[in-house]
């Protein structure tokens, strides 16, 4: 009897371990991507912001050359200009910009987005944000500075959001629209010297649950989605890493943004080995995982220093 019971839920637990394997191996390496099903209308556009470098960039091409048109947001002109050319120089689509500092607040959004307001977007990536690594414990930094950090990452894309989304909703009235926003794995690590852009990034996670719970299960249901993206190291022009299977380049990972988004998930890890590295944390104890934290950000600090 007791051997029977042990059996059973020995193998309950085999198969649903296994289950959940290759739902893994189906997510990451067969499931074909659900870009398409944003190109819908005539004319679709991806909004993303920060997109002259790094993720935001690679994924701004990704998509370029999928067949959406563009409106990129950056802060110096000139540089938003060169990679307009860039780009045309590999598909045949509009692109358009406007240019904002994220880190500075008093931005009037319906008058920076007041061009777009007749295009029918589909796609939103909020990219930008970011930390300066600069090795300071919070209170070495200035008050300004704080500010600005928490600007950059969650006042910025909230209020760009706040503008757009009653435009979402009625392009959403003839298919989907997503909204994405830019996560960071710091922040179910909260690494010395990260705390404030860790707890930045969790505000976003947060924000893209609740969000999408009011889209959908309170009022009129509309038909945008929100996506929580779980970001780990990415070798890019803000976090110059050597390049490794756990450290993409940007260019791979704006491939990997792109082939996951619409996945049907609301929080996820577009790179594999990053969610691997997250399933990892969620089963070691916190101590550990609060040792292995502060020892890969010395490691990053040192990796900086090898590259200048
Ligand atoms: N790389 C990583 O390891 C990593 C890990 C986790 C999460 N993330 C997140 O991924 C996102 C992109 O990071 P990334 O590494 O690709 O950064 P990046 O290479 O530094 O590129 C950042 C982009 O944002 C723009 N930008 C930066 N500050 C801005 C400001 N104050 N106002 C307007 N635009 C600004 C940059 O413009 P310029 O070209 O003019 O500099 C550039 O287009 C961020 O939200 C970051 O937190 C990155
Ligand atoms: C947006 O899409 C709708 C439906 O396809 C179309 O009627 C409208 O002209 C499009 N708007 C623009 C600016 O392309």
């Amino acid at each position: 009897m007791l051997y029977s019971l042990v059996f059973l839920v020995g193998a309950t637990i085999i198969t649903a371990q296994a289950f959940r394997f290759s739902g893994f191996l189906w997510f990451y390496l067969l499931k074909p991507s659900s870009v398409k099903k944003y190109l819908h209308g005539i004319a679709p556009y991806v909004l993303v912001t920060g997109a002259t470098d790094g993720i935001g960039k690679a994924a701004a091409r990704e998509l370029f050359v999928r067949d959406f048109n563009l409106i990129i947001h950056g802060r110096n002109e000139e540089k938003v200009k060169r990679v307009i050319e860039e780009l045309k120089a590999q598909g045949s689509g509009d692109i358009q910009y406007f240019i904002a500092d994220a880190a500075k607040g008093g931005h009037d959004f319906s008058q920076l987005l007041q061009p777009f307001m007749d295009l029918n977007i589909t796609l939103v990536v909020n990219n930008v944000g970011g930390v300066h690594m600069n090795g300071k414990k919070m209170d070495a930094s200035s008050e300004a500075d704080l500010v600005e950090l928490v600007t950059w990452n969650d006042l910025f894309p909230l209020l760009l959001t706040r503008a757009l989304l009653p435009k979402l909703r009625s392009t959403s009235q003839r298919g989907p629209v997503l909204v994405q926003f830019v996560g960071s794995q710091s922040a179910i690590l909260g690494p010395p010297t990260l705390a404030v852009y860790a707890a930045t990034k969790a505000f976003l996670s947060t924000l893209v649950r609740g969000l999408d719970n009011e889209e959908h299960l309170w009022g009129a249901s509309s038909n945008v989605e929100f996506e929580h993206l779980a970001v780990g190291s990415v070798s890019s022009a803000g976090n110059p890493l050597t390049v490794t299977l756990a450290a993409p380049s940007a260019a791979s990972f704006g491939k990997a943004l792109v082939d996951r988004l619409g996945c049907g998930r609301r929080h996820y890890a577009p790179w594999m080995v990053h969610a691997i590295m997250e399933w990892v944390v969620g089963v070691l104890p916190e101590s550990v995982v609060d040792r292995f934290g502060a020892s890969a950000i010395r490691n990053v600090y040192e990796d900086h220093q090898k590259r200048i």
